[in-house]
Formats: structure tokens, C-alpha cells, sequence
């Protein structure tokens, strides 16, 4: 692959912008179609870079990357997601109790490594730039790695599959992670045999994709005023 520059005044071509949305509107969350191709070392490792030029308050980089290889470890893990699932099945009332249990959410065991991100909420001292007031800015900068990890995987050609339906304290285990370390994703990675054109929990009937135009507002929560001129680039 060609380098990519990184001077701030390099601008976007067309092709590269529109190659930055193509790449926003193709990623999905993939649980059911990875392939056991392994994923080579080169291509794991600019994946692994693109999520560690993520945003971060203060630009600490709070986060850890730990890459699971171990089919004994996945084990483990696949045994805490069933044992979160049967209790979050338990959560949904009745009418919606079975169409849960038939959605297939985790591809722990398919995916050829897992990579849990985590965040050390104490890295680089204890008084952070831009975290002095809003306590949480250094775990939402973790997440901003995960993006940029799945989002360089899909360029990639490689699916992720974020699983949350995991007890924190058997990931934790799991992954000898100490208590002072929070957890942020359990990411499955994998080759996939395809992506899915749109996000499975839309096709299954769970959720609609919302009208973007029913959540922009100008000045003050929820205040329209008649403004007819973005809102109708909305759709
Ligand atoms: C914080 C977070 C947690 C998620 N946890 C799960 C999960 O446990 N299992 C799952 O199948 N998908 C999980 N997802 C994926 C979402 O279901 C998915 O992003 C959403 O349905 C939209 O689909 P798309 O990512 O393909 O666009 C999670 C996504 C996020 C951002």
C-alpha cells in the first residue's frame, strides 16, 4: 500500500472522499460470516494503528489492544457471552423474549482473533486535559479507537463484531485484566464471506434506521424553527 501523508494541508481528492464514506456506510457489525483465514500480520497491524491515531482527551491514549488468538481463551469468553445472553434474554418482556433469543449475536468462536480494547483511566497522572470536568471523556476516547479500528478494518476487507452481552467481571478473568484497567469492547475480527448491505437488527425487524431529520435541532433541544434549508438535505 502506498504511504499514506500525513500533513494536516493534504486535501481530499473526490475519490479519497468519497472512499472515506463508502467505507462509513459499508461497515457493519458482523457476528455470523467470518472465514478462518487468518489475517496477516501487516494488515492486523495498520488496522491496529489506525485505532491507536484515534482522538483522545488531553491525548492520553488510554486505551490497550489485546489481540486473542488462544481457542481456550475464546472458550472461555464464548461461555460468558452464553451465560449473559440467557440472562439478558430473561430482561425482554415476553413479546420480545423469543425474537431476542433468535438473533445471532456474537461470532466469538468463528473469528479468527478477538481483540479486547480496554482504557487505563490513570495513564499519563491524574489531572488530564479536557478531563478535569467531565469525568468520562477518557473512556469515550477509547471508543473513539474502536471506530477507528473498524473502520480501517472494513477498508481492509476485514469484518468486526462489537459483543457486549458479556458479564464484566468474566472478561475481566478471562483476560486477567486488573481491576484498575475498564473494559471497553470485546471485538470479534475476522475475514468475512460478505457485509451484510445493512445492519442485521434493521433487517431482522428489531430496529428501523431512524430519519436523521427527526434528530437534528437548532439552538436548544429539540427547538425547529422552520429551517427548511439543511433539513431538507436530511431526507
Ligand atoms: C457499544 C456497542 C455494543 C454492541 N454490542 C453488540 C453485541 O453485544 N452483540 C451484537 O451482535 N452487536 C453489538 N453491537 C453492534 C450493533 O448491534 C450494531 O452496530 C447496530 O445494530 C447497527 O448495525 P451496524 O453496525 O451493522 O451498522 C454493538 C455496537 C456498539 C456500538
Amino acid at each position: 500500500m502506498k504511504a499514506i501523508p500525513l500533513a494536516a494541508d493534504c486535501a481530499f481528492t473526490a475519490e479519497e472522499q468519497a472512499a472515506v464514506y463508502k467505507c462509513i456506510f459499508n461497515r457493519r457489525d458482523i457476528r455470523g460470516q467470518f472465514l478462518a483465514d487468518p489475517i496477516p500480520d501487516d494488515i492486523l497491524a495498520r488496522i491496529l494503528r489506525a485505532a491507536h491515531h484515534a482522538p483522545s482527551v488531553g491525548f492520553m491514549q488510554p486505551w490497550d489492544f489485546i489481540i486473542v488468538r488462544d481457542g481456550a481463551v475464546k472458550g472461555r469468553i464464548h461461555a460468558a457471552f452464553q451465560a449473559a445472553h440467557a440472562e439478558a434474554a430473561a430482561m425482554f418482556d415476553e413479546a420480545k423474549r423469543e425474537p431476542y433469543k433468535s438473533l445471532k449475536l456474537q461470532g466469538i468462536l468463528e473469528a479468527p482473533i478477538g481483540i479486547c480494547v480496554t482504557c487505563d483511566r490513570a495513564r499519563n497522572g491524574p489531572v488530564v486535559v479536557g478531563r478535569t470536568h467531565l469525568r468520562e471523556m477518557d473512556l469515550y476516547s477509547a471508543v473513539c479507537a474502536v471506530q477507528n479500528l473498524w473502520l480501517a478494518a472494513r477498508a481492509e476487507g476485514v469484518g468486526v463484531g462489537w459483543v457486549s452481552i458479556l458479564r464484566r467481571e468474566d472478561l475481566r478473568a478471562a483476560l486477567h485484566i486488573p481491576e484498575a484497567i475498564d473494559l471497553i469492547a470485546y471485538l470479534c475480527v475476522g475475514y468475512v464471506d460478505h457485509f451484510p448491505a445493512k445492519p442485521e437488527l434493521g433487517s431482522a425487524g428489531w430496529l428501523p434506521r431512524m430519519a436523521l431529520r427527526d434528530i437534528v435541532w437548532f439552538d436548544r433541544w429539540r427547538q425547529r424553527g422552520g429551517e427548511e434549508g439543511l433539513l431538507s438535505h436530511l431526507g
